[in-house]
């Protein structure tokens, strides 16, 4: 049985609200078995994309222009099969943290259209922490979840917690996370949503392309 390796990036600028929701979530999935990583963003330098395109005409599958933290989170990006990215809302929307972030996923671009040999399908999830409780917090999932669906990663949310486990941290970093038990029961359900949908997708393939993995 192949692991299920879950990448969580939390997109605060800060030690706060979202790095709390996320380790929260992260340790529901670590207790149904998964393999946890959590990449705290505010604690790396990565710059955004510059669009020179040199990544692509060149194939390098790595950026040529910064040599900050962005490939070697790029790396750890293509080793994971499952996805959980938290972001604070800001302004409706993510944090430039993670805009950059999603920016350097571009070396990958050729990489994944050229792909011949079955992949693992892989899933991902996201979390969103609002100051108001009604601040942004859909918003922003849609942002995170489109990221999914454009590199081809399937979306995971339902279950009462709609698109993303969506908190309310009333602008207080984590001291008034669990006051939100509504909002934490959405990270939960979210967390074992897609402990389960990974693992349905890694025995399916597995079981699909028993002779091929053999
Ligand atoms: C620049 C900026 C924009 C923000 N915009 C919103 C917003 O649109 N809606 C909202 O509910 N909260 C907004 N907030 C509040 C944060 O989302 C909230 O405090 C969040 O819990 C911060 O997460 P953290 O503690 O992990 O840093 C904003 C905060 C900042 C700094």
């Amino acid at each position: 049985m192949a692991e299920i390796k879950v990448l969580g990036i939390c997109g605060s600028p800060r030690k706060g609200a979202t790095e709390h929701a996320l380790q929260y979530a992260l340790r529901i999935m670590e207790e149904k078995g998964a393999i946890t990583n959590q990449v705290n963003l505010r604690k790396l330098k990565v710059h955004s994309c510059i669009h020179c395109d040199r990544c692509i005409k060149e194939n390098t599958g790595r950026c040529m222009v910064f040599a900050d933290d962005g490939d070697e989170l790029v790396a750890q990006w293509e080793s994971a099969t499952t996805y959980l990215i938290a972001s604070p809302v800001y302004s409706m929307g993510i944090t430039p943290e993670i805009v950059n972030f999603i920016s350097r996923l571009r070396p990958m671009r050729n990489r994944q259209i050229q792909q011949k040999e079955i992949q693992l399908p892989k899933v991902g999830s996201c979390i969103t922490v609002g100051g108001t409780r009604h601040g942004g917090q859909e918003t922003s999932a849609e942002i995170i979840n489109n990221l999914y669906i454009s590199r081809g990663i399937l979306v995971c949310g339902g279950g009462g917690a709609y698109n993303a486990g969506t908190v309310w941290s009333k602008d207080q970093l984590e001291k008034n996370l669990l006051d939100d038990e509504e909002g934490m029961k959405t990270i939960r359900t979210i967390a074992l949503r897609l402990m389960s949908a990974a693992k349905l997708l890694q025995d399916g393939f597995e079981s699909n392309n028993k002779e091929l993995l053999e």
